[in-house]
């Protein structure tokens, strides 16, 4: 237990219980938001986010990921491959693959945002706002924690507004875009739950899909045998996807509040009692990953909970993969050999988040 009361679960079937038990949930027992406890005061970050499908409990969480559900599914996602594929190509081929290569701006960040950028009808020109925008708002919802939540007001209603602005012209937009459809039909959303629900899918759907990426390139810079190996046999590229994710997760901590008394081992938690996954730590578990602290692309049976256990499960597990295994591939043949140079991890605790990626890239 830290200082703030809060629990911490390390152990993958324990984490593994908390995301998927029913005893746990997103909100406290009698509390007024996520992160907020009877009588704490509810800042604008977490009256936004409580709108967020993240942070719902049932049965409100399933109208809203209903909501969202369309643009997610396997033949949606299918629909937009083409475009990804395009948009990795465009990008690997702007700039010349030579020498030392900062990829994260070039390429990690800009291909998922463009991509949830399509699928929700926004202005990919809009890009360079976002980045900033995601950057302070990932760092407000890094602490998870009620003093955490209070920070990133002003991104918050910068976003608001910017999705309020959209909403207001979405007969402008393209027909087959999230913000136009649910314009037409909110499928029992609130106008808050609109708003913030587009907030968070801008947000959910490029950061960590980002780092999926960026992870991935500069551990294949620090392995190269597996490259070497990726690049002789593709077909191993899923298999080395879900690695990273296991070796990498882009999401470390995941939260929950205890609705009864519950037993972990020996410790007896009290209802009312903030607990956390650490995903990091379930994915070094010797019990479930035989030697895990190497990074093994050829892993049998490789049970990560990078996407999280139960009724929260990432809705956008399909695409994040799509989207990583579309950049591998378009990349892997571009490139003779890849060395490290220099790269810079975000001081961040659930995130792990890079923000520079340099590399030095001989071309094939
Ligand atoms: C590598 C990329 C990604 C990772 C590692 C990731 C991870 C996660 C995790 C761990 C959760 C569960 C949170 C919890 O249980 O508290 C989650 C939920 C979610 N993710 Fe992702 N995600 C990724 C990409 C995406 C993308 C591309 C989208 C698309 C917009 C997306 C949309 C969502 C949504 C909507 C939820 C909430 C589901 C719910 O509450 O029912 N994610 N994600």
């Amino acid at each position: 237990m830290n200082h703030e009361g809060v629990v911490y679960v390390t152990r993958h079937e324990d984490c593994s219980r908390l995301l998927g038990g029913k005893q746990f949930k997103r909100n406290p027992p009698d509390g007024v938001g996520p992160f907020s406890k009877a009588g704490q005061t509810l800042g604008s970050v977490e009256q936004t986010v409580s709108h967020w499908m993240l942070f719902m409990d049932q049965p409100r969480h399933d109208v809203v990921r209903r909501a969202f559900t369309m643009p997610f599914t396997p033949a949606a996602i299918a629909a937009v491959e083409p475009f990804i594929l395009r948009r990795a190509h465009e990008l690997l081929t702007k700039y010349p693959l030579r020498g030392e290569v900062e990829l994260l701006k070039n390429f990690c960040y800009p291909l998922p945002v463009m991509v949830i950028a399509e699928i929700l009808g926004v202005p990919a020109a809009d890009m360079d706002l976002f980045y900033q925008w995601s950057a302070k708002l990932t760092a407000a919802m890094d602490s998870g924690t009620h003093e955490g939540m209070q920070t990133g007001a002003e991104v918050v209603k910068l976003m608001t507004d910017y999705f309020d602005g959209l909403l207001a012209r979405a007969e402008e937009l393209p027909p087959h875009s999230l913000i136009r459809m649910l314009h037409n039909d909110p499928m029992q959303l609130t106008a808050a739950e609109l708003n913030s629900g587009l907030i968070f899918l801008l947000w959910s759907g490029h950061e960590t899909t980002k780092n999926l990426i960026a992870s991935g390139i500069q551990l294949l810079a620090d392995h190269p045998a597996v490259f070497s190996e990726l690049k002789q046999h593709p077909e191993l590229i899923p298999a080395a996807i879900e690695e990273i994710l296991r070796y990498d997760a882009p999401v470390q901590k995941l939260s929950r509040w205890t609705h009864e008394e519950v037993a972990f081992g020996d410790f007896i938690i009290p209802r009312g009692t903030m607990m956390t996954a650490l995903v990091g730590a379930a994915h070094q578990d010797a019990a479930v990953f035989n030697d895990p602290e190497l990074f093994n692309i050829h892993r049998a049976d490789n049970r990560h909970i990078a996407f999280g256990v139960g009724l929260h499960r990432c809705m956008g597990s399909i695409l994040a993969r799509l989207e990583a295994q579309i950049a591998f591939q378009a990349f892997l043949p571009l490139v003779k050999e890849l060395r490290p140079v220099r790269h810079h991890w975000r001081t961040l605790s659930a995130f792990r988040s890079l923000d520079e990626l340099v590399v030095e890239i001989v071309p094939a």
